[in-house]
């Protein structure tokens, strides 16, 4: 596996007189790992060429830092309408507000977004052009890449690295203005018909709990009606345009001592009532720096002010985590002085978007989301999700939510029926599985289906447990692995029963199958991808380095999906 990676020079470009060797920092801001997995890539290249890379989320530095390299390059993703990932926020935030010379860096930003969102890339246009602002110099312009990265990384690789290479030695061309290189769009891409703009109402015609009553938590199965109009494909996701609970804006606003009536201007929406902003336009259920920010600056609240410092992240992380809007307004009464002012300090609502469980080919035009319904008190309040309680508890029976499709065209079957796939989905996790399951089913395709499913307890929270012990009898799901992590005195998590089932995990690799991980993104896709390594190492008899190389060659061959949030 070692010569895996070529170090050969940059093919159809000429070869260059001298080539330079930088330290060259390469910054990434990732929401879901992939502007993470573009950056070691990179990194590695970097190295082959006889540069130093020095690799690093944007989160771990601050902008000051940048002030001390010479040469940067940074992919920069967006999450949602072109945000900022969550972990980067705070950095992105403090290089709008800092003056910083920049004039010794010269950078480059490969810009990761989704053009199906109207702020394509917005996050990878800021930061690049807040650094020019700043006095750096730009190595190559901006490029903008849609979902589907590898193609305009694999061409914007080349010349970058041709570029770096040739900084010192000869001149390179200086790029002014914002120039941005628009990776186009794969030529399958149809443009969906209906959008965040222009959703489609969907009636609700199945709702129920997937959890039994006595579970510690609700997971609902969803059943909107779709008509020939709407096309989805196995893997996609559902957008969901929600509505905040009445009950906490008419509170919200009574405190705030407005009226609802109160006419305001949504940017890029137009006029409408305060009440009407509130409810769909704004998200006030958590709170965000900026929220807390203009708090300080209105009340001159010194608690409020002493968690603003950067070095405060984690105070401010916990001040945010439980609390939302409500709670600034009952304790700072009279502070927000007019319905525009509160406004400007709101995020916008963002649409919610719920892996798609259903099947075209078996379950027609019903489709299907597996949704936990968030719940939970803190401080002297009940509160939850604002979508996840509006579809279980606000919308009846027949009533319309406004949805649309949200393509996720890395996380499809394999085109080869007969291909073997390894799914990996605790919790709402199984939402594409319980779709792929259906679709190869229905397809009649042959290929080798194993599933492993994690919850709290099977008597409770055994997802789809007719569905899928049905599909295992029948011999259509191979093998189905469950690990319910509370039914027992220590915890047991899927990762453990991949482990546990290591050498049969490897031998489906090797036989060609692909692996697919859906779920929580934070601890439970990190631990799947170390026990990934681990039972590589093990049963391939490989060292960790080369463990590293064949799961990286997994992703690039396209046989590690992940779609985790
Ligand atoms: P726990 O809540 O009992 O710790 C779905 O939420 C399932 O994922 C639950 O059984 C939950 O277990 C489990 N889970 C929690 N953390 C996990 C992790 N790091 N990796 C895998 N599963 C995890």
């Amino acid at each position: 596996l070692a010569g895996m990676f070529s170090a050969s020079p940059v093919p159809g470009l000429p070869a260059l007189p001298a080539r330079a060797s930088h330290s060259v920092a390469v910054y990434f801001a990732s929401q879901s790992g992939t502007a993470e997995r573009l950056a070691k890539k990179f990194a590695k290249e970097l190295k082959t060429h006889g540069h130093q890379p020095q690799l690093a989320c944007l989160s771990s530095i601050a902008p000051a830092d940048l002030a001390k390299q010479t040469h940067a390059v940074i992919f920069a993703s967006t999450y949602g309408d072109g945000e900022a990932p969550d972990s980067v926020k705070s950095f992105r935030e403090s290089l709008l507000a800092e003056s910083i010379v920049l004039n010794k860096l010269k950078y480059t930003v490969f810009a990761l977004g989704d053009s199906s969102y109207e702020q394509f890339c917005r996050f990878g246009v800021e930061l690049d052009e807040r650094l020019a602002e700043l006095g750096a110099q730009r190595i190559e312009a901006r490029v903008e890449s849609d979902v589907d990265v590898d193609p305009p990384f694999a061409a914007w690789k080349d010349v970058t690295l041709a570029r770096l290479s040739a900084i010192d030695t000869e001149k390179a061309p200086a790029l002014s203005g914002s120039t941005a290189v628009t990776a186009p769009a794969s030529p399958s891409t149809e443009a969906p018909r209906y959008t965040r703009d222009n959703p489609f109402h969907a009636e609700i015609v199945a709702r129920h709990a997937l959890t039994n009553d006595i579970s510690s938590k609700l997971t609902i199965h969803l059943g909107l009606q779709l008509d020939e109009s709407v096309k989805y494909e196995a893997g996609d996701a559902c957008g969901v345009l929600a509505e905040n609970d009445p009950a906490l804006v008419d509170e919200t606003i009574a405190k705030l001592g407005f009226v609802p009536d109160a006419p305001v201007e949504v940017p890029k929406f137009g006029s409408c009532t305060l009440q009407q902003a509130l409810s769909h336009h704004y998200q006030h259920t958590r709170l965000t720096r900026k929220i807390v920010q203009a708090f300080a600056e209105k009340t001159q609240c010194k608690t409020l002010a002493a968690l603003l410092p950067a070095e405060q992240g984690a105070h401010l992380d916990s001040f945010l985590w439980d609390r939302g809007l409500i709670d600034l307004v009952l304790e700072y009464p009279g502070a927000i002085e007019s319905p525009q002012e509160l406004l400007a300090m709101l995020p916008r609502l963002a649409p919610r978007l719920y892996s798609i469980s259903s099947s075209p080919a078996k379950h027609g035009n019903e489709l299907n989301c597996t949704i936990a319904v968030v719940r939970y008190r803190s401080h002297n309040r009940e509160r939850g999700g604002v979508a996840s309680t509006m579809l279980s508890e606000r919308i009846a029976m027949g009533e319309r939510v406004p949805m649309y499709i949200q393509p996720n065209k890395r996380f499809r079957l394999p085109q080869e029926s007969s291909t073997p796939i390894i799914m990996i989905g605790p919790g709402t996790g199984i939402a594409p599985f319980r779709s792929f399951l259906h679709e190869r089913e229905a397809l009649g395709h042959k290929g080798r289906n194993w599933l492993f499913f994690g919850e709290r307890s099977a008597s409770t929270d055994f997802l789809y447990e007719q569905e899928l012990t049905s599909m295992a009898a029948s011999g259509h799901l191979t093998r189905l692995d469950t690990a319910f992590s509370r039914d027992q005195a220590h915890k047991i998590y899927v990762q453990d029963r991949m482990i546990e089932h290591g050498s049969m995990f490897w031998s489906w690799l090797a036989e060609g199958a692909r692996v697919y991980v859906c779920g929580d993104a934070s601890r439970m896709a990190r631990d799947v991808d170390q026990a990934l390594h681990s039972l590589i190492e093990t049963h391939g008899a490989m060292s960790a380095d080369a463990a590293k190389e064949y799961v990286s060659q997994m992703h690039d061959d396209g046989r590690y999906h992940k779609d985790v949030y």
